[in-house]
């Protein structure tokens, strides 16, 4: 039996590749799984705390996301679809795991070094000094193999980028596995899988994955960006000036990334899509870029407007998502607290 969980920071509107990465595989996984698969999906606001937010834009978001996830075709009829922050049992988890990690291996994660690297305590590059940043950016990782493990998840699907918290989570089931024994294993480890999609970069900067964070709004198309803000985006988007269309991500990124978009938001793929563009150039690439995104977003674009204004349904499924995941982890950590000595 597949336990499959996945999860999203309530950060804004979800980018092109929080969906091609992540969000439309979601909702593969729920419309091909067999009916004794359990799914989770999960809206992360714990995590989002990590950095400094809003609190009133954060809240709006947090009921935003829950309707995009409605409005991609997520049914809560077939997943758990709920927020962390509804179910306290991750935090719990969260501190027995956390009293199982080696602080030397939180070090060595590449999200926690790009922000030491980025923070502006990072004067010389020598001395490295970590005491302005928050002890939570440094735990994120603990905190989400805790939302993985406190539902004994097996298959977690994510993009590329989350592959070295997803090793974290693997090593954390086996350290508790070991240390604590039982008649079985209590945790198992859980497998990532991606989509072919794996990583989507800044449309402006080929250098750099496509995120949230990029002061530069034109880097990134969103879910619910209209059919003009898709067009000026794509047609500002970095290629280069190799004549004619080949699939190269190491030396042509940008004209790489914009196939991969193509091939993604047809289902194709990329190495089948090139073949249409061999003797084509960008701006016939870029207009089918614009049609093929404008044209798989209408839907999801409009669902969402009418999500938004049913509050009172998405509380609903808020509510019903959270007595589900709380029943679930309640039973994981009945055995973990026995097993540790604290039940
Ligand atoms: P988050 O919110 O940053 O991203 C959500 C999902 O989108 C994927 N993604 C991308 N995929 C391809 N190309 C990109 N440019 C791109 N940017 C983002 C991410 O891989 C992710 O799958 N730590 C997680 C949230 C989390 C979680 C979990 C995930 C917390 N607990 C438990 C799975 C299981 C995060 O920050 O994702």
């Amino acid at each position: 039996k597949r336990v499959i969980l996945s999860g999203i920071q309530p950060t804004g509107i979800p980018h092109l590749g929080n969906y091609l990465g992540a969000l439309s595989n979601w909702v593969n996984l729920q419309n091909t799984s067999k009916p004794e698969d359990e799914l989770l999906f999960t809206v992360v606001g714990w995590h989002a705390l990590t950095l400094p937010q809003k609190p009133k834009e954060l809240a709006t978001s947090r009921m935003d996301m829950l309707a995009i996830l409605l409005a991609i075709g997520i049914d809560p009829k077939r997943c758990i679809l709920f927020h962390q922050d509804h179910n306290p049992l991750h935090t719990e988890l969260a501190w027995i795991l956390s009293c199982l990690t080696p602080i030397g291996k939180l070090k060595r994660m590449t999200t926690w070094k790009s922000r030491l690297a980025t923070s502006k305590n990072m004067r010389d590059g020598s001395e490295v000094d970590e005491t302005g940043l928050n002890v939570g950016l440094f735990t994120y990782p603990v905190l989400q193999a805790a939302d993985i493990l406190v539902y004994r998840a097996t298959h977690v699907p994510v993009g590329e980028d989350q592959s070295q918290h997803l090793e974290l989570s693997r090593d954390l089931a086996d350290q508790f596995n070991r240390t604590f024994k039982g008649p079985n294993r209590m945790f198992p480890l859980p497998t990532q899988f991606n989509t072919s999609s794996k990583r989507i970069l800044s449309l402006r900067d080929s250098a750099s994955k496509m995120s949230k964070s990029s002061p530069d709004p034109s880097s990134r198309i969103l879910l619910t960006d209209s059919p003009n803000e898709i067009a000026s985006k794509i047609r500002t988007a970095v290629t280069d000036s190799i004549a004619g269309i080949t699939y190269d991500p190491i030396n042509r990124p940008g004209t790489a990334n914009l196939l991969t978009i193509l091939a993604a938001s047809k289902g194709e793929d990329v190495h089948e899509t090139v073949k249409g563009y061999e003797s084509k150039n960008h701006g016939a690439l870029k207009r089918d870029v614009t049609e093929a995104l404008q044209e798989m977003l209408r839907g999801p674009r409009e669902e969402f407007e009418r999500m938004k204004s049913e509050q009172g349904y998405l509380q609903q499924v808020a509510q019903e998502g959270k007595e589900k995941a709380v029943e679930k982890a309640e039973q994981t950590m009945r055995e973990v607290r026995r097993r540790v000595g604290l039940a």
